[in-house]
């Protein structure tokens, strides 16, 4: 239910970037250089919000159970921007385990109110640095990732709030950012000397020096013309067929420029129901994506590292081969059962917090929701 509630706020938020794109021209992308042979054709699969059962039950066994690079050998990987709420940590720790990305959404997301998306666009630098440090603490303590990892981030909603989110972040050792969206397909990016980042379409934007990378969404285009961010905002017409050719049309538009593609969604839009075909049009086009030599799946946080030191196609799949195969931790969570509950502000219905801690928290960790901090830079 979550899902689609931020579904919907995606939606809205997308409707004041929305236009036809052939008014727009296409700039040069900002390609690594290497010195023989190609770049590889890279696709980065991510989902937002909350890792419930429902999404779950939605991706495993059809994609993650499923789907291999026959090229590689290596099982597709995704980048997973977790929220806090409804979050079953168990699963993040087996996400973890079996070589998924797991990456900073925010802890509340803003909370559960109506207008959760106007407060994040107030929050300010202080607020910010909470969020970042409450999402960290709670995947180490509940999903018992390892402390000294170097997380990537996704703002809710996308809403930066320019620098106020970016001076948090660089402050926070975070690795990159992935909020920035843009018209022209862009390569990760280094936010030192940076003039792309003045126009990203969400505004504020940020427009000071950062040691943080940024990983940039571009674009896709729907059936009717509107870009969307997160892809699953666009529209896919009404059939399995329809919707798997507007897929194939936007992957063309990244391979013909050899620029990696963002295919970034939320869970809710693979729930079966009356989006069924757009489902089945999603596991077809993951499945001819696979089959294609050239085109391989990596984390956001492999293209991050992989834009700061590229190698060609040869030399990328030789070690993305050993480094599959080599892959093989520890499962460490024992999910503690029954899961953690809390009662609800309205005292009637429960929360569950699915921990793989051995204790549970004494009382629910919320965050004021008028709470919005010190700011960076205003005076
Ligand atoms: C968390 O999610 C539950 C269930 O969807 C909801 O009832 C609750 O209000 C949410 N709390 C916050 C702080 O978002
Ligand atoms: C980013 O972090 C570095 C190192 O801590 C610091 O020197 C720099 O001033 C920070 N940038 C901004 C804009 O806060
Ligand atoms: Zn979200």
């Amino acid at each position: 239910m979550i899902s689609t509630m931020f579904l919907v706020a995606v939606l809205l938020a997308f409707g004041q970037i929305s236009l036809a794109v052939d008014t727009e021209p296409s700039c040069p992308t900002n390609s690594p250089t290497i010195r023989s042979g190609k770049l590889p054709q890279f696709v980065v699969l991510t989902f937002d919000d909350a890792v419930n059962n429902e999404l779950w039950e939605a991706i495993y066994t059809d994609i993650f159970d499923d789907l291999t690079d026959p090229f590689t050998r290596c099982d597709l990987k995704a980048t997973f921007f977790i929220s806090h709420n409804n979050t079953n940590y168990a699963k993040v720790n087996q996400l973890f385990h079996d070589g998924h990305e797991i990456a900073l959404h925010s802890y509340s997301h803003g909370g559960d109110r109506q207008d959760s998306e106007s407060l994040v666009r107030k929050f300010r630098m202080g607020r910010w640095a909470l969020e970042i440090q409450q999402n960290i603490n709670a995947l180490i303590e509940h999903a018992l990732l390892p402390k000294e990892t170097y997380f990537g981030w996704r703002s809710p909603f996308l809403f930066t709030t320019g620098d106020e989110s970016f001076t948090a972040l660089n402050a926070s050792n975070i690795l990159y950012d992935s909020s920035l969206s843009f018209y022209e397909k862009s390569w990760p990016y280094p936010l030192i000397n940076d003039k792309k980042s003045s126009s990203c379409l969400i505004k504020p934007c940020p427009s000071q020096d950062y040691l943080l990378m940024e990983a940039p969404l571009s674009v896709w285009t729907g059936i009717d013309n509107e870009v969307c961010a997160m892809m699953d905002a666009c529209k896919y017409g009404s059939t399995r067929e329809e919707a798997y050719e507007v897929m194939m049309a936007n992957f063309r538009r990244f391979h013909e420029e050899n620029v990696p593609m963002p295919i970034s969604l939320h869970g809710g839009a693979l729930i079966n129901g009356n989006n069924g075909h757009f489902r089945e049009a999603f596991i077809d086009f993951l499945r001819t994506l696979l089959g294609m030599r050239d085109v391989h799946f990596v984390t956001m946080r492999q293209l991050v590292e992989f834009s700061r030191n590229p190698k060609n196609t040869f030399q990328f799949m030789r070690e993305a081969r050993r480094a599959c195969v080599t892959f093989r931790p520890k499962e460490s969570c024992q999910p503690k059962r029954p899961a953690c509950e809390f009662k609800n502000t309205d005292g009637e219905n429960s929360v569950y917090l699915h921990t793989c801690a051995k204790r549970c928290p004494s009382q629910r960790l919320e965050i004021a929701f008028d709470y919005f901090g010190k700011s960076c830079c205003e005076a």
